[in-house]
């Protein structure tokens, strides 16, 4: 028993799994055929709809055209051709009935002004090789057709030579038939009209469309860069719902998670300033009365620990208060580097600054100097040389601060994110700090709609690279 149900379930397990991967591998390969198309398909909104709208109408067009060539003007060939061969024929009866030269002129005559046929008799000379035909004309095979089935005697034709005649010659008993006949006695000529009344109103369609199309997705344009301005922190301008129902309610639905965001943020604002506040009060209460006991070791100690209480009090005000109140505006990102960097150094740091594209960017300044500060002020806390890179290209701010300190662990580099994680505290237990420095800049990084990421620096120590959309 036991082996059979050890038996019974790995065969199950065994399928399931090749069906996954079965599956997988016709996903992949789906993909990687589809691949050359979804290249080649254009990715906006407003090029697939037309699209959309175009291909089908074209198709339909095409599938029109073909069958009106192939079958209306077919037959309306076919009916005018053998109405000109009948002629022909009757001529040449007539030719054969009466064979006088004389005869001869009163039937090219009769021909002439009846038939709209220039006919000529010609002497019983061979004739000529056939033409050589450019490309394959329907219009010879049917020609050829009829002749031989109403006529039935040798002949030449010659539908491409001139421009809008043709020319047949008919070999009879002792002459040959020349005859010149208009093009348009042979095929309806209207193609071109059908083929232009085509193209114009498929234009005029088109242009239709395009005019809708575009009050449709305007609104869907409007809504995404609201949402996009939204995530990058940017002030998202009041829009009202325009364009189709589902957009009306994308856009209100937009509308509503906005003011539960903005709603939320202040509500977490005002609670922990509230908070903060309230304890600050207790805490310089607290200072007074140490202040008035008399000095031991144990009081000593108790004012450092309000202190360090007091500063992280202050941290958590600013981390709360993050950036309250201040819009994103076109900033000198490099001067501000710049001023940094300089403070680092009027503080006895080696900090060296660099920036590269555009230095004027939109950012919130007070808070993105917030940022950048705690970052340098991290580095010279750890290392003695810093090095701050500014880069502006494609889009994209990014500030790279570099140490020659000790780094953080690999899997230590996401935790130091936290508020108040501090990393092994006997490493700057003397140092004064809250932890609150990195979660902060990240906080405004993230505010402006990007992020701040941490690697190994090529000079010994920590990398901290700040990247904003810009
Ligand atoms: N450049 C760095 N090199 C090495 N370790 C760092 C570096 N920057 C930060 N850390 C580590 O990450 C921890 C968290 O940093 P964070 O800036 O959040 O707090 P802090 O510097 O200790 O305090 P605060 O910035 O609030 O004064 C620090 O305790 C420190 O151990
Ligand atoms: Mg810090």
């Amino acid at each position: 028993m036991a082996t059979m149900a050890d038996e019974s379930n790995p065969p199950r397990r065994g399928f399931r799994a090749t069906w996954r991967r079965l599956i997988l591998r016709t996903r992949a390969a789906r993909r990687r055929l589809t691949r050359p198309v979804r290249r080649a398909v254009p990715k906006g909104l407003y090029a697939r709809s037309l699209i959309i709208i175009i291909t089908p109408v074209v198709l339909l067009q095409a599938v029109v055209a073909f069958i009106f060539m192939e079958r209306v003007w077919q037959q309306v060939t076919a009916h005018l051709t053998a109405r000109l061969v009948g002629d022909i024929a009757a001529i040449v009866d007539m030719l054969e009935t009466y064979p006088q030269d004389a005869a001869f002129a009163e039937i090219t005559r009769i021909a002439d002004d009846r038939l709209g046929l220039n006919v000529t008799v010609l002497p019983p000379e061979p004739l000529p090789a056939a033409a050589p035909k450019p490309f394959f004309t329907p219009l010879d095979q049917v020609i050829s057709r009829e002749i031989s089935e109403q006529i039935g005697k040798p002949f030449w034709i010659d539908t491409v030579g001139r421009s809008n005649l043709i020319e047949i010659r008919i070999k009879l008993d002792d002459h040959v038939l020349r005859v010149l006949a208009r093009r348009s006695q042979t095929y309806a000529p209207n193609t071109a009209l059908f083929i232009a009344g085509m193209v114009v109103t498929s234009v005029v369609l088109l242009a239709i469309a395009i005019v809708f199309l575009r009050n449709q997705i305007r609104p869907i344009l409007t809504l995404t860069a609201a949402v996009d301005n939204f995530g990058k922190g940017r002030p998202v301008p009041d829009f009202a719902p325009r364009g189709a129902r589902e957009v009306r309610q994308a856009a209100a639905a937009f509308h509503d998670m906005r003011e539960r965001v903005e709603r939320q943020i202040d509500q977490r604002t005002a609670m922990l300033a509230g908070v903060s506040h309230d304890l600050r009060t207790v805490l310089t209460r607290f200072r007074l009365q140490l202040a008035l006991i008399e000095e031991s070791a144990d009081v000593a100690a108790l004012k450092n620990d309000v202190d360090d209480m007091n500063r992280m009090l202050e941290g958590y005000l600013a981390f709360a208060g993050g950036n309250l109140g201040e819009d994103p505006v076109p900033t000198d990102v490099a001067a501000l580097i710049d001023d940094l960097g300089e403070a680092g150094r009027v503080s006895g740091r080696d900090v060296r600054c660099s920036f590269s594209g555009d230095p004027i960017v939109r950012v919130r300044p007070q808070g993105f100097k917030r940022c950048i500060d705690n970052l340098i002020g991290n580095a010279a806390r750890h290392g003695t040389h810093v090095v701050v890179a500014g880069r502006h290209a494609d889009g994209q701010l990014t500030v790279t601060v570099d140490d020659n300190g000790p780094g953080i662990p690999f899997e230590e580099q996401e935790a130091v994110f936290k508020p108040f994680y501090r990393l092994d505290d006997a490493r700057d237990r003397d140092q004064s700090g809250t932890g609150l420095g990195l979660p902060i800049a990240r906080d405004i990084a993230r505010s402006h709609g990007g992020d701040i990421a941490l690697s190994d620096s090529p000079f010994g120590g920590l990398r901290v690279t700040v990247t904003v959309p810009a």
